[in-house]
């Protein structure tokens, strides 16, 4: 299996990626560590090890990361997520608490400590990672490479442009991109097109198996159509959202990946939070000055086999336990 590391904000839909993860047969989910994002970092905290402890998971280490943005002032994302960020689901608090250790020291050491390179897979602001990268950059010799969610080639979420997880935090999404590892981006151009159909998740909801009814209950908190109302009861296909970045990862033949300039915009004004990817379509190596072209070229995802990915998600959450 593949050594995974999520670093997350807990959250519907990270819930959705953690389930999955969990219980894949082909990763190895060595930690999980937090970051404010859809609630603030203690509720995502919270959210996490529950959410772990119904999977069937209670032993993965869970790590408490950063409560706000670098830069950037704390905001609340309520009003997507619910009040406890979970769609106030009403979920049971975890029995455990989490490492004794903060996140970045939690990253530093089961990324230097893993056999293999780790796949790390932000599904959140890219806070903790910024400060990981900032404070033990030696830690990119066993990154094998970096899927996140977030951006956007086409329109944005939290403004018309920007995509919530980069917008949260742009210069820690910024200092990800000039990583030097290999980085794909699960950003919004995809994201939003993963849905099962409302018949699955009844399906799901109905199960007696507790972690296959949390994904139902979840996907019925994530409506298929952006802006529509969560738990909006006519509204019962969910997107997978966050939980498509971790099928990219054990199946990145469903990702349709182009490799392209990105860049972050990092000014104040309409664009703050724009991850600018350069389509052009005549643009070659040789116009690209040096710096760009060793930094800031990434994978991003621009199509995704839908279906193929629906189906691998309720194969991998339904088989019953951690794999
Ligand atoms: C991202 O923002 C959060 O609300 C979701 O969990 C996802 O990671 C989408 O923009
Ligand atoms: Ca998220």
């Amino acid at each position: 299996p593949v050594p995974v590391i999520i670093d997350c904000d807990t959250g519907v839909d990270d819930a959705l990626a953690l389930l999955f993860a969990v219980r894949h047969p082909g990763i190895d989910l060595r930690a999980v560590t937090c970051v404010a994002g859809n609630t603030d970092v203690d509720g995502v905290v919270r959210n996490t090890l529950t959410v772990l402890e119904t999977a069937g998971a209670p032993a993965v280490p869970v790590a408490r990361g950063a409560e706000r943005p670098l830069i950037e002032a704390p905001r609340s994302a309520a009003h997507v997520h619910g009040h406890d960020g979970m769609g106030d689901l009403g979920l049971p608090a975890p029995r455990r608490t989490p490492a004794d250790v903060d996140a970045v020291t939690l990253l530093r050491r089961e990324i230097l400590a893993s056999p293999r390179p780790v796949t790390l897979v932000p599904t959140a602001p890219l806070t903790n990672i910024a400060l990981l990268l900032r404070t033990h950059p030696e830690v990119t010799r066993n990154i094998e490479r970096i899927v996140f969610m977030g951006g956007a080639a086409g329109a944005g979420n939290a403004t018309p442009v920007a995509e919530f997880n980069v917008w949260h935090d742009p210069e820690a999404a910024a200092i990800l991109l000039t990583a030097g590892v290999p980085i794909t981006m699960y950003g919004l151009d995809v994201f939003n097109r993963v849905v099962v159909p409302a018949a699955e998740v009844h399906r799901l909801r109905a199960s007696t198996e507790p972690g296959a009814r949390l994904a139902g209950d979840l996907l019925a908190h994530r409506p298929a159509t952006p802006g529509s109302a969560p738990g909006d009861p006519t509204e019962d296909a969910g997107g997978l959202g966050d939980a498509g970045a971790l099928c990219a990862v054990v199946d990145p033949e469903g990702l349709t990946t182009h490799r392209l300039p990105v860049e972050v915009s990092l000014g104040p004004g309409p664009a703050r939070g724009q991850t600018v990817v350069d389509r052009r379509p005549r643009i070659g190596e040789s116009e690209l000055h040096e710096g760009v072209r060793e930094q800031c070229l990434v994978d991003v995802g621009l199509d995704v086999d839908v279906q193929r990915y629906v189906t691998l998600y309720l194969a991998t959450v339904e088989g019953g336990g951690p794999g």
